[in-house]
């Protein structure tokens, strides 16, 4: 079933967008489909991370995280696929109240404090409290994610 379910999800287009976090000191950032928002009040945001991967782990020990919204797919493929320890380098960024970094470049982005952690299944959801946020350009080109690859919205 759940060969099933990827494919059927592999047709149902979600936005993107990149969850960095300080985790004790270093970077880490990943790619990811999974955001939304989950409740205006308390404002939280949440997006799930693979535990089969380690991927919920940085998250869960450090103290909150910025989903950086951007519309570069150059920069989503080095987020999903380059080496981990090499993600940030040549890559311009600004430390949000909770040090975690926020890519200039993004259209907005918005810095939550660690909420909640559930784990289900094989993935943990990741809930934060917004406690930041900005939007840093109107004119932008939002990309969803599509049949694996990414895709420019038009009217
Ligand atoms: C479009 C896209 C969406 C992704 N969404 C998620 C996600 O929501 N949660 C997650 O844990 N991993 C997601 N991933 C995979 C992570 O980006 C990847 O596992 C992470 O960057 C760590 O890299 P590694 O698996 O090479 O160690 C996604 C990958 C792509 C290409």
């Amino acid at each position: 079933m759940s060969e099933l379910l990827r494919n059927v999800m592999r047709n149902f287009p979600l936005g993107v967008a990149i969850v960095t976090t300080n985790w004790n000191g270093r970077y880490i950032g990943m790619t990811i489909n999974t955001f939304n928002s989950l409740s205006l009040n308390p404002p939280l945001i949440m997006f799930s991370a693979d535990r089969i991967k380690g991927n919920d782990k940085p998250f869960r020990e450090s103290n909150g995280f910025v989903i950086n919204f951007v519309d570069n797919e150059k920069l989503l493929d080095i987020f999903a696929f380059k080496d981990v320890k090499e993600r940030f380098d040549g890559i311009e960024v600004q430390e949000g109240k909770t040090g975690s970094p926020i890519f200039p470049q993004s259209y907005a982005y918005l810095e939550a404090r660690k909420y909640q952690i559930h784990d289900v299944g094989d993935h943990s959801i990741i809930i934060g409290e917004v406690i930041d946020g900005k939007i840093f350009k109107e004119d932008f080109s939002p990309l969803v994610y599509f049949r694996r690859a990414y895709w420019k919205l038009s009217k």
